[in-house]
């Protein structure tokens, strides 16, 4: 009996320490330049396989030019199910390179790095779909680096739709560029012509219905800055104040290990209202929380790594003060005072589409 027993004990002080050791190299995400979509599902599919406990993928649907729509699931690996969920989505606008880098790199920090942040997952799921708009990102990367828009035929001979203006809160209004087939914000001809805009809105529906979603961050490529809703009215939100105050530390910590600034303010761009954003989309249908981090423009790829912990720091920030502000005790869609007012939530939009899922939480 002893010598099979000991075969295997001795095996497996073998294989274990092994194991580690291909574990650890093979995690280190790689930060000396960008990553293509191929490379990005590779590296997914890599901590998915190494640590199937705390990071599950899910294909939640098909490009027009038929690429994976991944949404990946981090837990700290402790069985519990139905916690609350911050949600968290990059390169909506393809052109932002440096939001795929900073989501994946967020994915590395709690999978791997797990021990240095397990606060963040103690009563907390993070949904983070790494590539929002892959179609666009690999024409960016590859044919025009000015490209934001999804790479769907309009009809003519342009293609593409900006998908921060294809969302249905103030949807078409705006700027006259938004009607514009061969624009850039281009918003498409209808509410969720998008597939990708389907997507992330499948998602933000099933984490409010289930009462997880907490907070929605979308990255976004522009002048370090954090911004709330509304984009599309420059009524302000009910619970603005939450919103300040939680750029105000995100700030203040990007502010402690860089020295560099940051800017707070509502989503409504220098006066003008704009319409279709994610932020407004989350924030109306019950997201408590509903933010656009600015994580800066272009980076030279000598710049990645600076901008990745940065990035880090600011998504940290915004992950601690989230959590702190809406433990399990506080119920998260109640409060009277932070609910949207029907007034300002239905002002310019045809509500019937999304009444069925929201009558329970505004009417
Ligand atoms: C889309 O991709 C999947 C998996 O890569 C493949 O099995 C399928 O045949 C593709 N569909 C089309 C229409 O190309
Ligand atoms: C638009 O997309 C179609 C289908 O992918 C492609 O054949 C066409 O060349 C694209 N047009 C432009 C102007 O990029």
């Amino acid at each position: 009996m002893w010598r099979p027993l000991s075969a295997i004990v001795f095996l497996l002080a073998i294989v274990n320490p092994l194991a580690e050791a291909s574990r650890l190299s093979s995690d280190q995400l790689q930060l000396d330049d960008y990553l293509d979509y191929d490379g990005v599902m590779q590296y997914l599919d890599q901590l998915a396989r190494a640590y199937a406990d705390r990071i599950t993928l899910k294909d939640m649907g098909r490009t027009v030019e038929n690429r994976s729509l991944i949404l990946a699931m981090v837990t700290n690996g402790d069985g519990r199910l139905g916690k609350r969920v911050i949600f968290m989505d990059a390169a909506l606008q393809a052109n932002a390179w440096m939001t795929p880098v900073a989501a994946l790199y967020t994915i590395y920090k709690l999978v791997v790095e797990f021990e240095e942040n397990a606060d963040l997952l103690a009563d907390f799921d993070w949904h983070i779909m790494p590539l929002a708009n892959p179609d666009g990102y690999e024409y960016s990367r590859k044919t025009n680096t000015r490209w934001m828009k999804t790479r769907t035929p309009n009809g003519g001979n342009c293609n593409g739709t900006d998908l921060d203006r294809n969302f249905e809160v103030g949807f078409g209004l705006g700027f006259w560029e938004i009607r514009g087939p061969c624009e850039d914000n281009y918003a498409g001809y209808a509410p969720f012509s998008e597939v990708e805009a389907r997507t992330v809105r499948d998602i933000m529906h099933s984490l409010v219905k289930s009462e997880r979603g907490v907070m929605y961050l979308s990255l976004h490529k522009s002048h370090r800055s954090v911004s709330y809703p509304w984009v599309y009215d420059s009524t302000p939100v009910p619970n603005q104040g939450e919103h300040i105050e939680i750029g105000k530390f995100v700030a203040d910590k990007i502010l402690e290990s860089t020295g560099k600034a940051i800017n707070i303010w509502p989503g409504i761009i220098y006066g003008r209202e704009s319409g279709g954003t994610s932020i407004d989309y989350a924030f109306y249908i019950g997201f408590p929380l509903s933010f656009v981090f600015n994580n800066g423009v272009f980076s030279t790829t000598s710049k990645i790594r600076r901008v990745a912990d940065e990035s880090w720091t600011g998504i940290r920030a915004f992950g601690k003060k989230a959590i702190e502000k809406y433990p399990p005790s506080r119920p998260i869609h109640q409060s009277e005072e932070h609910r949207p007012t029907k007034n300002s939530a239905s002002r310019n939009w045809d509500l019937a589409p999304v009444v069925g899922t929201t009558t329970l939480l505004f009417l």
